[in-house]
């Protein structure tokens, strides 16, 4: 079923540029409502299960390495068709092919530190958002 949740992280190279309160601007005036939000490192351990996923592919190292390379936020947001509408406004993985005006494009700088984590389902943000996050079904 379709939810009206992602979930983001502000990657360490956009938090060491100063640019959360950029970040978060663009993401509020694109219509996302901040649910959740928390400033911490990841150690090497939890950035590998983060993105455990991608355990085979060739860039996982660098990616585990990066990811726990300095403060993150980590972020659960609400908009209708959340999910869909957040990776628009991101852009492609690779800045260089991000279209203009989006997060990437504006902020990113390479395909590792690419500024920002969007979530690639439904199912996944609940994933990532509970990996972060508990307690946020409760009243
Ligand atoms: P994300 O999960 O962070 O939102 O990014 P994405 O969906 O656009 O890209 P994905 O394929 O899920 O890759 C996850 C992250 O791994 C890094 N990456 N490095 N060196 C490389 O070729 C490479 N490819 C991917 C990026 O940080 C990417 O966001
Ligand atoms: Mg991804």
């Amino acid at each position: 079923m379709a939810t009206n949740i992602t979930f983001t992280m502000i990657k360490p190279d956009a938090v060491e540029a100063n640019n959360i309160g950029p970040i978060l601007a663009m993401i509020n005036k694109a219509g996302f409502k901040i649910k959740a939000m928390k400033y911490l490192s990841l150690s090497k351990e939890q950035a590998g299960n983060f993105y455990a996923v991608h355990k085979e592919r060739p860039f996982y190292g660098e990616l585990v390495d990066y990811m726990s390379s300095g403060p993150l936020v980590a972020v659960v947001l609400e908009k209708n068709n959340a999910v869909a509408d957040f990776r628009t406004l991101i852009g492609a993985t690779d800045p260089s092919k991000a279209a203009d005006g989006t997060i990437r494009k504006l902020f990113a700088k390479s395909i590792a530190a690419n500024a920002v984590h969007g979530s690639d389902s439904d199912e996944n943000a609940a994933i990532e958002a509970n990996f972060f996050f508990s307690g946020l079904e409760r009243p």
